[in-house]
């Protein structure tokens, strides 16, 4: 029996979600201190998503000793692009449906009030590194596809296969697995578009998720990805990192950059590359960006949202969680499509104040959203989220069998 991916994903959503439990979430998170700073904060200071922790040390060092803001961000977004175990970002990111890997990043640098954008990349890793190319060396903003691509080979960029064989066995088990309409036909915001029954752990379920792992297996995925890697056919996941950078002087700097939705249509961009979306900087007041769900970051510009909510008076906690009641409103306060994207943002005032809110905890239960923080001490901070409980709830992975694992590994 053929079983496909949306067909899957019906009988595995699962539980109740503990909802309305947010805004003491949020609440009990802040008086804590956790994940945000409402008062004036230390400059200089960096903020990223939780994926540039290992790099905030060196680019924090560099900062301190005078170097620009902008540099200073992409070193750390770097790091995870040049990782080929990093799925979200360059090298080793998740291909498009057609197993190409396409890249997209956005920078804005505050104290020239630049901007610069590359969008749907293929072949070259540091996007990071060619959306600020595009503010040094173009009169342009943006660029994209094979224009963007061919501007990167120019200025000297490496072109290299941007698949590993990590990404590109994953790919494959979504192949294999996916259903010849995913991203194709109503997507949430479609008024067709039906919630998933939620059938509570079944014997169905638990087979399905064995026989991917299975697979998985077959494929020559290790054991210690398999799992994840079913996940991530499963729920494709967005991905990205962003990071905000303010010196001692109050200069400030944003980029983020990603590999963008997994097994996404040709072309499709989200909202990494969109400047006011992904990332914002104004040199003024503040830098936001952004990780999770871009089609809906897009639509509430959440960056730039941020941003203006906090020239106008507003916190970071609140500019942030302003935005994500913006993306609610969008969906009604439907939790049956909500809990079917997520939304992290990252929050840095001209201050040192800073924030990190996401609109569920996490992915999985019990593995919170993060912001990395490094103001002279280093650290990474649960998000504060909107709604309790995880987005995309999925129930426990169930083990593969120790005489199995041995069999096919
Ligand atoms: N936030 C990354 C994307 O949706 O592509």
């Amino acid at each position: 029996m053929h079983i496909s991916r949306r067909d899957f994903i019906t009988t595995t959503v699962v539980g109740p979600l503990a909802l309305g439990a947010g805004a003491a979430a949020a609440a009990n998170a802040a008086a804590a201190g956790a994940g945000s700073s409402a008062t004036a904060g230390k400059r200089p200071i960096i903020v990223s998503s939780g994926n540039g922790y290992d790099y905030l040390d060196a680019a924090y060092e560099f900062l301190k000793d005078g170097g620009d803001t902008l540099d200073a961000a992409i070193r750390v977004v770097k790091g995870p692009e040049d990782d080929p175990n990093e799925d979200s970002v360059g090298l080793g990111g998740l291909p498009n449906e057609e197993g190409v890997v396409e890249l997209d990043a956005c920078c804005m640098h505050g104290p020239s009030r630049r901007a610069g954008s590359v969008g749907g990349v293929r072949n070259i890793r540091n996007v990071s590194l060619v959306a600020k190319a595009v503010i040094e060396h173009t009169g342009h903003v943006m660029l994209v596809g094979e224009g963007a691509e061919r501007f990167a080979a120019a200025m000297g960029f490496a072109r290299e296969n941007l698949l590993t064989q990590r990404s590109r066995k994953t790919w494959l088990l979504w192949k294999e697995f996916h259903s010849s309409d995913d991203w194709w036909g109503p997507g949430l915001a479609h008024p067709d578009w039906r919630a998933p029954e939620n059938i509570a752990a079944s014997d169905a379920r638990e087979q399905g998720i064995r026989r991917l792992a299975e697979r998985a297996a077959d494929l020559g995925i290790e054991p210690e990805y398999r799992m994840a890697a079913v996940r991530k056919v499963l729920f494709p996941p967005t991905g990205t990192i962003h990071c905000s950078a303010l010196d001692e002087q109050g200069a400030m700097s944003g980029i983020t950059t990603t590999s963008g939705l997994a097994y996404k249509l040709p072309g499709r961009l989200g909202d990494s590359p969109v400047i006011g979306a992904g990332c914002f900087t104004d040199q003024d007041v503040g830098s936001a960006g952004a990780t999770g769900s871009g089609e809906e970051n897009i639509k509430v510009a959440g960056a730039h949202t941020i941003v203006e909510n906090m020239r106008h008076g507003m916190s970071p906690l609140d500019a942030g969680m302003d935005a994500l009641k913006r993306i609610v409103r969008n969906y009604g306060g439907d939790k049956q499509r909500l809990r079917f994207m997520d939304m992290t943002y990252y929050i840095l005032r001209k201050d040192g104040a800073y924030a990190g809110v996401s609109l569920w905890e996490g992915y999985e239960p019990g593995k919170p959203h993060r912001i990395a923080v490094h103001d002279g001490s280093q650290r990474s901070e649960p998000t504060i989220p909107l709604f309790a409980g995880a987005s995309q709830e999925f129930p426990p992975f169930p083990k593969v069998p120790a005489e199995r694992l041995k069999e096919i590994s």
